[in-house]
């Protein structure tokens, strides 16, 4: 009998410590220390040590999953190299005493025009998975938005997320019933909007996770349940001719049967073209997601930054629009807010986060965010998120 090969959740035995305990040295006043933090601290100082913090703190095979793109990876750069090309206007003689973050996301209020995307098997991360996610979104008056693949039940993501605005993604099911089940369920669970990912006919190439060793062929636990399932990996075949299962590609007619199955507004996400912008909007759309996945489907497609202004233009008032893909501090958020996006998707950063310090490693990077954002909003002349405006982003 051939090996069998081992699943994703094998690649992290519950024997094996994935979060160490986080040790660091506090220092106030002439350099002498005063604590020492093991454990309960973020496991991290500032945006800029987050990502080689997180790092230590999960095993090999799990650090490939987060931090693979597709292929040879284009996308992921030039999601980074978007932001880097551009520069923001720094203005004086403005009066910026009083800043103001707080926004609404399709009559949602937030403390943040951020959002924290949703991500999967965040279990994989830290024991405490998307609950821990949730309680720090909450506290920080953060939207949540839960994946259909979360490591934690949806039900109990809503209990840690208590009064925390959340909203549900979904992944298309390979029965009809299962999609209306976990809609019905969302909904009842105080989920107030439904984003549907539509960029995953297929799952994107990623070879960085394929040779780092998380075996994704076998089962990863579903909080939701074992009878969901993931976007199809493949395509499967011979000769010239391969396949995807029926529930990978969402078509115009999928969306619109979903889009049936539940009274919560529609969200899509995954849209890098005006064309796909309009037809979203055509079949319902709230709100649009300009999406590349964090470089994790289609290696060659365009930096989210890029296509953004052209979407907003195609959009109008029609839907509200908004971007993730590279953002990773408060200047980022500034700029895809100027060019047009209404909110603001945390993609890697919060399991970075996650897996560095639990729930206070996110509140700490949400903490970060939100005063970084302050800072540079401060220092571009705006008080509030409807001060910010294109004549703000330059190209170098
Ligand atoms: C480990 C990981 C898992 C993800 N899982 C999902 C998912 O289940 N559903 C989804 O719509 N997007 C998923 N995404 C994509 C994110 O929602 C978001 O689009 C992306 O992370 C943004 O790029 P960034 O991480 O470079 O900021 C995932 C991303 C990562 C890194």
């Amino acid at each position: 009998m051939g090996r069998r090969e081992p699943s994703a959740w094998e690649a992290v035995p519950p024997s094996q410590e994935v979060s160490k305990p986080w040790k660091r040295r506090a220092y106030v006043g002439k350099g002498k220390a005063v604590s020492e933090n093991e454990g309960n601290g973020p496991g991290f100082a500032t945006l800029s040590d987050l990502e080689t913090s997180a790092q230590p703190k999960v095993i090999p095979p799990v650090w490939g999953y987060i931090q693979s793109g597709a292929g040879a990876e284009r996308t992921v750069r030039a999601n980074r190299e978007a932001f880097d090309r551009r520069e923001l206007a720094s203005r004086a003689f403005r009066d910026v005493r009083k800043i103001d973050l707080s926004t609404h996301l399709l009559g949602t209020d937030v403390e943040a025009p951020f959002y924290i995307s949703p991500m999967a098997y965040q279990g994989l991360v830290h024991p405490e998975g998307e609950k821990a996610t949730a309680r720090a979104a909450a506290r920080a008056g953060v939207l949540l938005a839960l994946g259909t693949l979360s490591s934690c039940s949806l039900e109990e993501v809503a209990q840690a997320s208590g009064q925390g605005p959340r909203w549900f993604q979904l992944y298309v099911q390979d029965d009809p019933e299962k999609t209306r089940r976990l809609l019905q369920r969302a909904e009842k669970a105080g989920y107030r909007a439904m984003i549907v990912t539509v960029d995953v006919a297929v799952l994107g190439a990623r070879d960085q996770q394929a040779s780092s060793g998380l075996a994704m062929s076998g089962p990863i636990p579903l909080g939701n349940g074992p009878e969901f399932v993931a976007p199809p990996r493949g395509p499967e075949g011979k000769g010239a001719h391969f396949t995807i299962p029926d529930h990978g590609p969402v078509t115009e007619e999928v969306l619109e049967r979903v889009r049936g199955m539940t009274s919560l507004p529609l969200v899509v996400k995954g849209i890098l073209t005006p064309e796909d912008a309009r037809t979203a909007v055509r079949h319902g759309a709230k709100a649009v997601i300009v999406s590349n996945h964090g470089g994790r489907q289609l290696d060659g497609a365009p930096a989210a930054l890029d296509v953004l202004p052209s979407i907003v233009s195609a959009v109008g008032d029609r839907a509200e629009v908004y971007m993730d893909s590279g953002i990773r501090r408060g200047s980022d958020v500034l700029m895809a807010l100027a060019m047009g996006a209404k909110g603001v998707g945390l993609g890697r950063p919060v399991l970075w986060s996650l897996a560095a310090g639990g729930e206070v490693g996110v509140g700490h990077l949400l903490t970060l965010l939100k005063r970084e954002l302050a800072n540079v909003m401060a220092l571009t002349g705006s008080r509030s998120v409807s001060d910010l405006d294109p004549s703000m982003v330059g190209v170098r």
